[in-house]
């Protein structure tokens, strides 16, 4: 897959190297076409939307519209008005746990592998007594206890949310959703996935796949930063209470009474990021054009490769399977003895290799297992050998160098 040509970041020198960019996880890097494309917005018709009537608001109008489409097209939604606009699969999924009617004892069920983002307003919640938040705990190999998960929904009555990502940040580990969603629809619990790590690189159905809610990010998937997504069932999102409310969020308002538009104007308050969301459809378009199975066969393939590589080096513990095909694009892994933080900072400063250090934003994990902080290599559709490579070889050459 040739697609290096794509991304200006990576055809560019610093310090008379070329990047190695083994950061995707966090943030993934963005095509020419997304930068075009919101450029285009910036100089031709930079106006608001759905709001005034003058030529640069229609155009606005129209682009977003667009957008959403290719949105709604990219996931398999039935309705593009199914697709709101948020800044990130954070706020997404803050949407929900904030507006979801829930009863004081109701139970949202997470896994001891979630993102602070799918897990710190549980946490809030429930010390606020809002709801009540338990953990499914994974087994040891980090893989999901699904005899265990159908066992608790069919005991614990008062489970109404299922909130879980559906490819883990720290192992790449694909969840089960299929069972998953059957199991708690069974027990009339709804389902909230986080797909922050799977949207970007695996194809998804949210119409087969019979998910409620699904929340995911634009930067991670050549989108642009501060753009994300919730997807709902229609009549989940109508039953949703307003979050952030304001301008366009309303039909009218008189006296104290509020008559709320429709989705997904209801839940996308005030003037939008445009450029943001007119270039996350082109995104969506470019990974469309391209192919979402060809993106994840890339990177599964390179995943396997750079196993290999890795496990030939002494003293590194690979986090989550020890097959690279159950990891996706992430291949995170703590070297004995050593700091993930100045290997890190060594293959940036010495190499031009970037990757990401530290607890990765799922510290209730590292702190439960006792796992020091660790580097993590995670894969795109731009990367290829030449960046693996480079990366096992600068890893060597540092612990031989503090050795
Ligand atoms: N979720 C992002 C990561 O894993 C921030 O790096």
């Amino acid at each position: 897959m040739d697609t290096k040509k794509d991304f200006p970041c990576l055809n560019q020198k610093i310090g008379g190297l070329s990047p190695v960019y083994l950061d995707s996880a966090c943030m993934s890097l963005k095509p020419r076409c997304v930068i075009d494309k919101m450029v285009e917005y910036y100089e031709q018709y930079s106006g608001c939307g759905g709001r005034s009537a003058h030529k640069f608001s229609s155009r606005t109008t129209e682009e977003v519209a667009k957008a959403r489409q290719l949105v709604s097209d990219f996931i398999g939604a039935k309705k593009p008005e199914q697709v709101l606009f948020t800044k990130n699969t954070t706020e997404s999924i803050n949407l929900v746990a904030k507006s979801f009617k829930f009863k004081p004892t109701d139970i949202v069920l997470t896994t001891d592998k979630e993102h602070n983002s799918n897990l710190v307003p549980w946490l809030l919640m429930s010390r606020n007594k809002i709801i009540r938040h338990k953990t499914i705990s994974s087994k040891p190999d980090g893989s999901f206890d699904i005899e265990a998960f159908r066992d608790l929904m069919q005991r614990e009555k008062d489970i109404k949310m299922v909130s879980i990502n559906h490819v883990s940040n720290i192992d790449g580990y694909k969840n089960p959703i299929k069972e998953i969603i059957e199991i708690a629809h069974d027990n009339n619990a709804v389902v909230l996935l986080d797909g922050a790590q799977s949207v970007p690189h695996t194809k998804i159905d949210v119409e087969k796949e019979d998910i409620d809610f699904l929340a995911f990010s634009g930067h991670k998937m050549c989108g642009p930063t501060g753009t994300g997504v919730l997807y709902g069932k229609e009549e989940l999102l109508n039953e949703l209470n307003p979050f952030i409310v304001g301008g366009d969020t309303v039909e009218d308002v008189d006296g104290d009474k509020i008559t709320f538009l429709e989705i997904p104007e209801k839940f996308e308050a005030g003037l939008q990021d445009y450029a943001g969301i007119i270039g996350l459809g082109e995104a969506a378009r470019y990974l469309s054009d391209i192919g979402i199975e060809k993106v994840e066969k890339h990177v599964n393939d390179l995943n396997i490769y750079l196993d290999e590589k890795i496990k030939q080096i002494e003293n590194v513990k690979i986090i989550g399977s020890s097959d690279p095909k159950r990891r996706s694009g992430i291949t995170n892994a703590v070297v004995e003895g050593i700091n993930s933080h100045e290997i890190a900072m060594y293959l940036d400063e010495v190499k031009n290799i970037m990757v990401r250090d530290g607890a990765h934003c799922v510290h209730s994990w590292y702190n439960k297992t006792k796992t020091k902080a660790s580097l993590r290599a995670s894969l795109y559709l731009y990367n290829d050998k030449s960046d693996i490579d480079a990366y096992v070889e600068g890893l060597k050459e540092y612990i031989e160098l503090i050795r």
